[in-house]
């Protein structure tokens, strides 16, 4: 595995079997980003992984609304050793100032649930170290181009089977 991500996704099929995929990988405590101009494909990438987790564990895939709004949705992440926690998809488009970010309880949620962010530039400095960022661009032809930051270790690890570099 490189140290990068640089991977084609041809179509919003690819793009929800990439979320797919990551969510198979995920453990409490890790943090996604989504980055890319709007309508990159963001959302799609985290409905793949969160209907992918939920649906591994059993539980009813009703609806996965976008957080513009609400800022944070959560599901439950009913893994056996990890009661009580959850997943945030968090959408900050909407934040302007981080001091919101905290009373919507940004900093005790980190390194206990899983997070999953988009528009992660408004988080200024919260990021944690093993973060994996990823970006999504509109190619030519109409399909999107993922690529990652400089991968931390553990995601090299973890991602090395899904042939990404
Ligand atoms: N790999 C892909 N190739 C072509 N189209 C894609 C791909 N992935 C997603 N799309 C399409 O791009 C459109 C926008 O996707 P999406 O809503 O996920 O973007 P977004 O980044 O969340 O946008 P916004 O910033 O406006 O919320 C959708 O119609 C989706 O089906
Ligand atoms: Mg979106």
């Amino acid at each position: 595995m490189a140290d990068q991500i640089d991977h084609k996704l041809e179509g919003p099929e690819a793009t929800t079997a990439f979320g797919h995929s990551l969510a198979r990988l995920l453990r409490t405590g890790d943090m996604i980003t989504l980055s890319g101009d709007l309508g990159a494909g963001k959302s799609t990438l985290a409905r793949g992984l969160i209907s992918q987790c939920l649906s591994d564990h059993g539980l009813p895939i009703d609806d996965i609304p976008s957080p513009t709004f609400t800022i944070v949705q959560s599901y439950p992440w009913p893994g056996e050793h990890d009661q009580g926690r959850e997943i945030w998809h968090i959408d900050l488009w909407r934040i302007d100032d981080p001091e919101e970010l905290i009373e919507l309880g940004f900093e005790e949620a980190l390194g206990r649930h899983v997070m999953v962010v988009e528009w992660p530039d408004r988080l200024q400095g919260l990021l944690p170290q093993d973060v994996l960022s990823l970006n999504l661009a509109v190619e030519n032809d109409g399909a999107r181009h993922l690529t990652s930051g400089d991968l931390a270790e553990t995601w090299r690890d973890r991602l090395r089977p899904l042939g990404l570099g």
